[in-house]
């Protein structure tokens, strides 16, 4: 006879930081720790955005949303001493803020290369910097990266440079923090059913377009990209180390029929 023994909830126990928590897959994230039993730190730069968020969260005292801009170091340490004031270490980081900017080289400004670089390269290398000192050892990270950076796009020079630079330092930081056991992987996801994905293609004949892209004939939802992001937190992933893992329903690696 076998017994069925209730398992705890997935992350019970766990305290994870989601950059960029607000909107998108950061929000589909935070619905996915919180639901299987996690404590839950969102950030954003937009105060009302994060509001909305922990509203529709109504995650009770295991949600903390706070602002922080991921490229000022300054910020990100005023947001950690509080989270570590609250939950004291954290279990898992999700650095998954960044910005858009799609256009011609010739177009760029100065003020878009900064912003892009500041926000999806010095923003991740910043949140895995300052969340050391909180992060337990045998700790996860995972930076999302994109697509773009295993496939040239005409307009995505800026973006994908930027994303193949944060996807890099899941190898360097695998590495980097072996000696602590804290595991460092990369995301790229595909196209992703996100505010960032209708605003970078508006028509819904380029959606479309979007949609073929992929052999499954669609573009993926943020809640497939958090279950990856969950299983690479979790200990199903505890020998997973260093990779770049393609979440696109097969853009990047196989041509539609
Ligand atoms: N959607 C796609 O097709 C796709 C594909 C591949 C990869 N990605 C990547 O996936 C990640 C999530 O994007 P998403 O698609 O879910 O779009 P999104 O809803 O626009 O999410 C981006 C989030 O990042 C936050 N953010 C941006 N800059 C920030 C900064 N400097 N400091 C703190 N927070 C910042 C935004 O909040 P605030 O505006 O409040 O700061 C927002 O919550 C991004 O890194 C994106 O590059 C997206």
């Amino acid at each position: 006879m076998t017994q069925n023994t209730p398992q705890a909830p997935r992350f019970a126990g766990k305290t994870v930081l989601i950059t960029g928590g607000g909107t998108g897959m950061g929000f589909s994230a935070a619905e996915l720790f919180l639901a299987e039993g996690a404590k839950v730190v969102i950030t954003g730069r937009n105060a009302d955005r994060l509001k909305v968020a922990s509203e529709r969260l109504d995650g009770g005292d295991r949600l903390f949303a706070a602002t922080a801009d991921v490229a000022k170091p300054a910020d990100l340490d005023r947001l950690l001493d509080e989270v570590g004031e609250r939950f004291g270490k954290l279990d898992v980081v999700f650095a998954n803020a960044g910005v858009g900017v799609f256009k011609r080289i010739q177009e760029f400004t100065e003020e878009d290369v900064d912003y892009v670089i500041d926000a999806n390269f010095k923003g991740v290398f910043y949140t895995v910097q300052r969340s050391l000192p909180l992060l337990r050892d045998g700790a996860s990270i995972i930076i999302n990266a994109s697509w773009t950076h295993h496939r040239g796009l005409a307009i995505g020079s800026l973006y994908a440079a930027t994303k193949a630079a944060a996807a890099n330092l899941a190898k360097t930081l695998a590495s980097d923090l072996a000696d602590r056991r804290i595991r460092v992987n990369a995301i790229s996801p595909g196209y992703i059913d996100t505010d960032m994905f209708q605003e970078s293609v508006p028509t819904p004949e380029e959606r479309e377009d979007s949609a073929r892209q992929s052999v499954l004939q669609r573009v993926g939802t943020p809640e497939e990209v958090a279950a990856t992001v969950a299983f690479l937190a979790s200990d199903a992933a505890a020998f997973v180390n260093g990779v770049d893992l393609l979440v696109d329903g097969g853009v990047v690696n196989a041509i539609p029929a």
